[in-house]
C-alpha cells in the first residue's frame, strides 16, 4: 500500500508513557462517551487518583458549596452519588459565592481550592480545605486560611500542578497595574506549603487579545497537562456567554515557569463555540486520562444555545463535558471543536499509513490525509438497523455514502448508500472495515489520498480497507 509509513508507538508503550506522565502516545485507540457528562456543573475537574477512581468537583448553580461524586469509570461520573464536602452555611469563613472547586492530591492529604466570597458575593479570594481519609467524599475536611498574594484583590480559578518537581500555584487575579485593575490576568507562584506560595508572583498571561476581552477582560480557569516534553496550560477568557474559549500557553519541561519569558501564547483560542454542534462557551477546562490510560481527554463545560437572558453567571446550564484530546506530529495538543451531544466521535486512521486519516469534505469526496484539523478527520459511528452510518462530527447530521463514481461524499438525508456492515479489520482484525450494504462486497477503500468503495481482490486491497478507530 502506497502510504507514508509513519511511526507508530505501540498500545503497550503508550501505557507505559501515560502512566509515567511523559510524552503521550502519538496514537491510542478511540474512546467512547456519551455527552452531556454531568448535567449544570461550570467548571468541570475529574482527577484520575492512583486508587483508581475518578473523582468529579465543579461549581453548582446556586455556587454555596463544594460537591464530589466518584466512579471507577468517566461515564459512572453521570449518575454517581454526589456529597456535599464543604457547606458555606455551616462555615464563618465567607458568605459570597463559591466557585470552581478542583480537588488534589498533595502528600498523604486532599485539598480542595476553591473561589470563595468572604464579606459579600463578589469579594473573591482563594480559600483551601484540607481532608484526612482515602475517600475524599467521607475524609474529614478543615479550614485553611485564604491564599495571600502580592494584591488583596478579587482572586479565583486556583490550580496546582507539580513539574520538575517544583509545586506551582496558577490562579487568576484582578492586577491594579493593568486595565486599571479590571477583568483578571493569570498569576502564577512556586508554593512552600499547599495554601501559601512564594512571593513575588509572576504574571504569565494578560487578556490582552481581541478574543480574551469579549463582555470581561478575563483570563481563568487555568489547568495543566505536561507531555512531549512542554506544559501546556490551557485558560479560559472573555465572559461566559458564548464568547468564553480556551487558550493555550506552551512553556518547555525543565523550565523555570515562575520566569514569564518561558511562555508562549496561541494567538488564537484553541476551542470555541460551534453553531454546527450546538456547543457554545466551552471552557474552564480540566484533563484526565481514559481508562486504559491511554487516551488523554479534556473535560470542560459548554452550554448547548447561544443567547442567554440576563448575566451568564446566573444561567445554571453550562454543562460538564468530556472528548479525546489529540495530540499532532509536533507534539502540541489539537483540541478540535466542541463536539455534538451524545456518543463521542472517533478518527479512523488507514492501515500502514502513519498518521493518515479518512478525512471529509464539505462538498467533494473524502479523501486519505495527514496532518488535518481534528475535525475533518471525526466521524461519529451511527447504528441504523443492522447497519452503521459514518456522520460527519464537523457536520452534524450528514453522512458519509457512496456516490456513483464509487467515491465518498456527505449527504443530509442519507439513503442505503450510506449504510455499511462495520466488521474486523480485513488486514488486521485489531482494526476494523466497512462493506457497503448497498455494494455487497465492495468496501471503504484508501489508497494513496485516493478513498472509493470498490471490490477487493488481493491482500494488498484488504490493507487499503482497513482502518483503526482512533
Ligand atoms: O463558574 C463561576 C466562575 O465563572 C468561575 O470561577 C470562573 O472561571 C468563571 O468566570
Amino acid at each position: 500500500m502506497l502510504c507514508n509509513l509513519g511511526s507508530i508507538v505501540t498500545y503497550a508503550s503508550a501505557a507505559v508513557a501515560a502512566f509515567a506522565g511523559l510524552a503521550m502516545a502519538e496514537i491510542a485507540p478511540a474512546v467512547s462517551y456519551n455527552n452531556t457528562l454531568v448535567y449544570q456543573r461550570a467548571d468541570p475537574q475529574v482527577l484520575k487518583h492512583t486508587d483508581g477512581w475518578y473523582y468529579f468537583t465543579g461549581s453548582v448553580p446556586a455556587y454555596d458549596k463544594v460537591v464530589l461524586r466518584r466512579s471507577q469509570t468517566i461515564q459512572g461520573l453521570s449518575d454517581a452519588e454526589e456529597v456535599t464536602v464543604w457547606d458555606r452555611a455551616k462555615s464563618t469563613a465567607g458568605v459570597g459565592y463559591v466557585w470552581a472547586p478542583e480537588l488534589h492530591w498533595i502528600g498523604d492529604k486532599w485539598y480542595i481550592y476553591f473561589a470563595l466570597g468572604r464579606r459579600s458575593e463578589f469579594d473573591i479570594r482563594m480559600f483551601v480545605i484540607e481532608g484526612e481519609g482515602e475517600n475524599p467524599l467521607t475524609a474529614a475536611w478543615t479550614e485553611k486560611p485564604f491564599i495571600g498574594t502580592d494584591y488583596d484583590t478579587f482572586s479565583l480559578d486556583a490550580t496546582t500542578f507539580e513539574a520538575d518537581g517544583v509545586r506551582y500555584l496558577c490562579w487568576a487575579q484582578a492586577d491594579p497595574r493593568y486595565d486599571n485593575g479590571a477583568g483578571t490576568s493569570l498569576f502564577l507562584a512556586k508554593m512552600d506549603s499547599p495554601w501559601t506560595i512564594v512571593r513575588p508572583t509572576t504574571v504569565v498571561s494578560r487578556p490582552a487579545l481581541a478574543w480574551e476581552r469579549i463582555g470581561h477582560f478575563v483570563n481563568e480557569g487555568a489547568y495543566v497537562i505536561q507531555r512531549n516534553g512542554r506544559i501546556f496550560m490551557t485558560y479560559s477568557a472573555s465572559a461566559t456567554d458564548h464568547n468564553y474559549a480556551v487558550g493555550l500557553l506552551t512553556a518547555p519541561q525543565g523550565a523555570d515557569l515562575t520566569d514569564a519569558s518561558v511562555w508562549t501564547k496561541a494567538q488564537q483560542p484553541v476551542l470555541k463555540s460551534n453553531e454546527r454542534t450546538s456547543q457554545y462557551g466551552p471552557g474552564h477546562n480540566s484533563f484526565t486520562l481514559s481508562e486504559d490510560g491511554l487516551s488523554d481527554l479534556i473535560v470542560y463545560h459548554a452550554r448547548q444555545y447561544k443567547d442567554i437572558v440576563g448575566e451568564p453567571l446566573y444561567n445554571p446550564d453550562r454543562h460538564a463535558r468530556v472528548q479525546k484530546l489529540y495530540w499532532r506530529e509536533d507534539g502540541t495538543p489539537d483540541f478540535g471543536i466542541p463536539v455534538p451531544d451524545g456518543l463521542t466521535p472517533v478518527r479512523l486512521r488507514a492501515f500502514g499509513c502513519g498518521r493518515s486519516y479518512l478525512k471529509h469534505n464539505e462538498n467533494a469526496a473524502a479523501t486519505l490525509e495527514g496532518g488535518v484539523p481534528v475535525e475533518l478527520t471525526q466521524f461519529r459511528i451511527v447504528e441504523a438497523g443492522d447497519n452503521v452510518r459514518l456522520e460527519a462530527t464537523s457536520f452534524p447530521g450528514r453522512f458519509l455514502s457512496v456516490a456513483e463514481d464509487a467515491s465518498l461524499r456527505l449527504v443530509a438525508e442519507p439513503g442505503a448508500d450510506a449504510d455499511f456492515v462495520q466488521a474486523a479489520g480485513l488486514a488486521d482484525e485489531a482494526g476494523v472495515s466497512f462493506e457497503s450494504a448497498g455494494r455487497p462486497g465492495e468496501f471503504i477503500h484508501a489508497e494513496s489520498g485516493v478513498v472509493v468503495v470498490k471490490a477487493l481482490a488481493s491482500d494488498k486491497d484488504n490493507q487499503g480497507a482497513t482502518f483503526y478507530t482512533e
